[in-house]
């Protein structure tokens, strides 16, 4: 994929299917140490051991009672090609990590692309789940939590009206502005 914000939403579509109500988004980069991890974390129904394995090599299953999916596995190739490493942790009732660990300098990296976008999209099309964004870099790290918002807000306004909606656009290009370092939005 173009970007690594594609690959972000594509699997994070697979925690709300996995009916998760807390879905947490963590990007850590450093140009001095040369990553950048991307980390997802969801509370959903979780997978086996086996069910992992399938997940991570789908051409290494025998298993033919159901499409083989390639959300898990083009992320996986996205950071193994930079040198990097992939890894995910599941249990069953319990939730799911996936952790992506990138080398940022590699001619094989992928751009991380527009992040922000792809947070604001996934709030506004799941307005009834929480989600944890968080972004560093060596210059400094921002939240965005959505279960603050609505203590702010009150239950009585989804998250998916306009005027929120702009508020959380600008509110991630002004601190990923600060962590880049830049001078103005
Ligand atoms: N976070 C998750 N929680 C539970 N199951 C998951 C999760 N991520 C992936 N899976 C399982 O792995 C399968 C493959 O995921 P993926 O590679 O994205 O392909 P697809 O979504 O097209 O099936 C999903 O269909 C689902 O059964
Ligand atoms: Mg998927």
């Amino acid at each position: 994929m173009r970007e690594l914000s594609l690959n972000v939403m594509d699997v994070v579509q697979n925690s709300v299917s996995a009916n998760a109500s807390l879905i947490t988004i963590t990007v850590k980069e450093s140009d001095k140490d040369d990553f950048l991890d991307i980390y997802i974390e969801d509370n959903g129904k979780g997978m086996s051991e086996e069910q992992v394995q399938n997940v991570i090599d789908p051409f290494f299953t025998t298993r033919t009672t159901r499409k083989v999916g390639l959300g898990v596995p083009l992320f996986k190739m996205a950071a193994q090609q930079t040198g990097g490493s992939f890894d995910i942790k599941s249990q069953l009732g319990v939730g799911t990590t996936l952790s992506a660990h990138f080398i940022k300098s590699s001619v094989d990296m992928t751009p991380l692309g527009d992040i922000n976008s792809t947070v604001k999209i996934l709030i506004q099309c799941n307005p009834t789940l929480d989600f944890v964004f968080s972004h560093s870099t060596d210059l400094g790290e921002f939240v965005l939590d959505t279960r603050e918002l609505r203590q702010i807000l009150g239950e009585d306004v989804p998250l998916d009206t306009l005027d929120v909606l702009e508020w959380i656009d600008g509110f991630l290009k002004e601190q990923s502005n600060i962590i880049y370092g830049g001078a103005k939005i």
